[in-house]
């Protein structure tokens, strides 16, 4: 089966060897072809290949789907009471955490599944096509493998986050729980997930106790990721480039040093604009990082605490205007960032190949997202050239 998508007024592939050869690849009055779910040519409009079907874009933008590369999808109840008291003047600490952790303990499977299906279709509406889901709410190895369970239903990319605070009946015996994650608990997460993850961080785990976590999760074929100097200044960065992590996330508190290390490793950046807006808290320097030559990402850190949106437009929006990136660099980082940052050559892009994954906008170019914030740009969705 094959499928055109034609009137396309402004084509976003994230391939430079297309059309106007800058990053985003532009190519203007296009029109794409998918076939058995794969980008199968790219071109002007006016030679479009013949096909089964045909999608008309209406002179609008198509660019590549989302790759939300960091979400905590999996959870039951909401904060909106902390983020009320937060508006007010009360600080984000992560103590919050604790309150998650108890209402995902006391729901059923069906019920994190409801909730995680809800999120998800609200993220896939808002133009997500490949998204990453951590745990990290379960804390205990029978609440932490059904919540990667759950994420697996969902998708590929399950991170293991049993490192994301000592749970409350831990409490002065940090290392028993490092010990509990680093054996039975992982063991019995490998099935379920692709990727390990730990919060690195003061109140949650130091580097040392990092280490151990992502070195015990690598030695059993885990992919190493890590929540990275996103309240204080700390090592996590170090350790994501030491071990070659594929994505240090947050690194809102950056050194020289940290900036240099990234800038010469493979380890992609993975910035969280939607966490420093609802713990309104000063932004990561993008800037910095872009001009130090690091491979920045953008995702959406959607979980009930510090960022509770799935909107990567939103996501895109604020570190245009609030982080100084520009359209273009913000849409590279939404899309193919964030398939680096997951080690994904088949998503990010509408290269010949790639996974026929992207959204058509009812505006004419990509730079609404941004332009327009807050404004349903995202009319039809594609999964592997599947209307959504
Ligand atoms: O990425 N930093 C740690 N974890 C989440 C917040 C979790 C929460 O507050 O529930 C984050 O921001
Ligand atoms: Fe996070």
């Amino acid at each position: 089966m094959s499928l055109l998508v034609r009137s396309i007024g402004e084509l976003v592939t994230n391939d430079p060897s297309l059309g106007d050869g800058s990053a985003l690849g532009l190519v203007r009055d296009a029109a794409l072809v998918v076939e058995d779910g794969r980008v199968a040519w790219v071109g002007d409009a006016s030679h479009a290949p013949a096909t089964d079907r045909v999608i008309d874009a209406e002179d609008g933008a198509v660019i590549p789907g989302f790759v939300d590369s960091h979400t905590h999808l999996v959870f039951a109840g909401d904060r909106a009471g902390e983020f009320a008291a937060r508006m007010a003047g009360e600080p984000y600490t992560g103590g919050g955490i604790g309150t998650t952790v108890a209402a995902t303990r006391a729901a059923s499977d069906g019920e994190l599944r409801a909730n995680l299906a809800r999120l998800r279709d609200e993220a896939l509406h808002q133009g997500t096509t490949t998204i990453e889901i951590k745990s990290g709410y379960g804390l205990s190895t029978a609440d932490e493998v059904r919540s990667l369970r759950v994420a697996r239903e969902f998708t590929a990319e399950t991170t293991f986050l049993g490192a994301h605070v000592v749970p409350a009946e831990f409490e002065g015996r940090d290392d028993d729980y490092v010990s509990l994650v680093c054996g039975e608990m992982m063991k019995s997460a490998l099935p379920h997930a692709r990727w390990v993850d730990v919060f690195c961080e003061r109140g949650a785990f130091d580097g040392d106790q990092a280490r151990a976590i992502l070195l015990a999760g690598m030695g059993v074929g885990l992919l190493p990721r890590i929540h990275a100097n996103q309240l204080t200044h700390g090592p996590g960065v170090q350790l994501a480039v030491e071990l070659d992590a594929a994505s240090a996330d947050h690194c809102t508190h950056l050194s020289d040093a940290d900036v240099d290390s990234l800038a010469g490793s493979t380890t992609v950046a993975t910035l969280l604009p939607g966490a420093e807006f609802s713990t309104r808290s000063p932004y990561p320097d993008a800037r910095r990082l872009l001009e130090a030559g690091a491979t920045v990402a953008l995702a959406s850190d959607c979980n009930p605490g510090s960022s509770y949106t799935t909107s990567m437009p939103f996501c895109v929006a604020v570190a245009v205007r609030e982080m100084r990136m520009t359209p273009a660099e913000a849409l590279w980082a939404a899309t193919a960032g964030g398939a680096r940052a997951l080690r994904r050559p088949d998503v990010g892009h509408l290269g010949v190949g790639a996974v026929a994954d992207l959204s058509v906008l009812d505006a004419a170019s990509f730079v609404h997202l941004a332009y327009r914030p807050g404004v349903p740009l995202v009319r039809t969705v594609l999964l592997s050239g599947e209307p959504q």
